[in-house]
């Protein structure tokens, strides 16, 4: 199992520290949540930061943008060292233009649903995809309970990639955990974001350890 611990649950006066706990661990990658106000009711951190957490490991960074506009950005998100550029169907009003554009720019191209938004609304797109985020709870904040319709939901994005033989990896976001960890294993996703259950374990490594041998 691919595990991208975010850093929305670091402690971010000790972000580096973090971020060296994270190299030492079997973490593959590094989840990034971008938050504007407005897309979402929260505020998380932006470029600069990224930037620097982008020069303390060599980990692939997956970029998790929670921001309107978020076809405006892609350069940026680019120049800051993100590998896969997160971008929400709702925010894109020409969701196709944006995808080729992230991949134009050199990045795996990621399309997010928020839980209320049906998998069949990424049918036309998913063959362009190197990953599909589903939601399993409302973004904007860390801490949240799992949403269980989203394991019925991995279901059926598993089908619509099948069915057009797209390559797309699926990644769930939010709620992870030691409970939620194994079903979603057993239902077929490929890589799990997981903020508070990672940093907020008394061993956060063997926390690690234990969702990457799912
Ligand atoms: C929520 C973010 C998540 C969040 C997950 O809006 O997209 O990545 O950090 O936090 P936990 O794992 O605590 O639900
Ligand atoms: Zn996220």
């Amino acid at each position: 199992m691919i595990i991208a611990p975010s850093i929305l649950a670091a402690d971010f006066a000790n972000l580096g520290r973090d971020i060296e706990m994270l190299n030492r661990s079997e973490a593959q990658w590094i989840h990034c949540d971008v938050m504007d106000g407005v897309f979402v009711p929260n505020i998380s951190f932006g470029f600069p930061v990224i930037k620097s957490v982008a020069g303390l490991t060599d980990k692939p960074l997956d970029v998790h943008l929670m921001i309107v506009n978020p076809q405006n950005y892609i350069g940026q998100v680019r120049d800051c060292g993100a590998a896969l550029m997160n971008v929400h169907q709702e925010a894109c009003t020409h969701l196709h233009r944006t995808v080729q554009a992230i991949k134009a720019a050199g990045m795996k191209a990621a399309v997010t649903l928020n839980p209320s938004t049906p998998v069949i609304m990424l049918e036309d797109i998913i063959a362009d995809l190197d990953m599909v985020l589903l939601m399993s709870v409302n973004p904007g904040f860390g801490g949240q309970a799992f949403i269980e319709n989203t394991v019925a939901k991995v279901g059926r994005l598993r089908q619509l990639i099948e069915a057009s033989g797209s390559k797309a990896l699926i990644e769930v976001d939010g709620g992870v955990n030691a409970q939620t960890a194994p079903i979603l294993a057993r239902g077929g996703v490929d890589v799990m974001v997981s903020g508070s259950a990672v940093f907020n374990a008394p061993d956060p490594l063997k926390a690690i350890a234990e969702l990457v041998a799912l």
